[in-house]
């Protein structure tokens, strides 16, 4: 699949059944609404009132140099860390204050930052430690086989402990563990860091293929802001700790604003004066 092929796939988002997708955007509430929410460590103020939604079905980025705020926005949904102000909403209900494994079971499940997967267990205990908080032992053979299918180096490596996978077959392995809680918000920080170029598409269509085809919303971190802003539908821009632009992911892959912070592209100012 080339990236436009990608993007075209992921902005089309899926109309609903009955009535206008406007009318339906106007009424429906979001799957997450994340509303002025404040967090703090000790004196360090992380995030000062940030608000932002992901709809059900929908890619979303969140973009941003480190130490913005990114990772501390998915701890605040995750129930990782206390928020200090604001409120959060998943499907409707408040989740903020709930415990980690409840937020889970609930339906969202985190990739977290820098490929922690448990190195002396097998690729096969990772993946099933991500249905820790489900019973329906069925479905979890369902959704294994559904998860090495998509990965298809996890088959290969079945047995092998995860500390002797490579760093692109890690991050399938923290993302395989992910889906194997059955989410239907999936939450992934920075997959592509420190990943070899090639991977990163791999592991940018599998993202798409997620969000396509098992129909589960995305909210995507990165620093890699071209492949984020490619394969999102929107995104946020997070400078130190606010939402400083947010917007349509292919009207933001031409912001001047964007251009400048993230894509390291010229600004054709010039240009335009002609
Ligand atoms: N455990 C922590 N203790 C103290 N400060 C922290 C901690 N985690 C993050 N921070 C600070 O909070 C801010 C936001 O961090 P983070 O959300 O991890 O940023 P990002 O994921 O965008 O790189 C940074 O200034 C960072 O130094
Ligand atoms: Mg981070």
């Amino acid at each position: 699949m080339t990236a436009a092929e990608m993007q075209a796939q992921t902005t089309t988002q899926p109309e609903k059944e009955t009535g206008t997708v406007a009318a339906a955007e106007t009424t429906v509430a979001p799957l997450l609404n994340f509303s002025d929410v404040s967090l703090s460590y000790g004196r360090v103020r992380a995030l000062r009132g940030v608000s932002l939604t992901v709809g059900e079905g929908e890619t979303v980025a969140l973009i941003g140099a480190n130490g913005a705020g990114k990772s501390s926005i998915l701890r605040a949904i995750t129930g990782l860390r206390e928020i200090s102000g604001g409120k959060i909403e998943y499907a409707g209900e408040q989740i903020n204050g709930m415990r980690p494994d409840s937020i889970v079971a609930a339906g969202i499940a985190m990739a977290p930052e820098g490929r922690r997967v448990f190195p002396y267990m097998s690729v096969k205990d990772n993946l099933l430690m991500g249905a820790f908080a489900r019973d329906d032992k069925k479905e979890i053979a369902a959704d294994l086989e559904k998860v090495l299918n998509k990965f298809p180096r996890l088959r290969e490596r079945f047995s092998q402990s995860a500390s002797t996978m490579s760093g692109g077959e890690q991050q399938m392995l923290v993302i395989g563990r992910a889906l194997m809680a059955n989410p239907r918000l999936l939450l992934l920080d920075e997959p592509s860091l420190g990943i070899a170029p090639k991977l990163v598409q791999d592991i940018a269509r599998s993202i798409v293929a997620i969000n396509r085809e098992d129909k589960v919303a995305v909210l995507l971190v990165e620093q890699n802001s071209r492949m984020a802003l490619k394969i999102s539908r929107r995104a946020y821009a997070i400078v130190t700790g606010k939402v400083a632009v947010s917007g349509d992911s292919k009207e933001l892959q031409n912001d001047d604003r964007i251009r400048r912070l993230y894509l390291g592209g010229e600004v054709e100012e010039e240009k335009k004066e002609k």
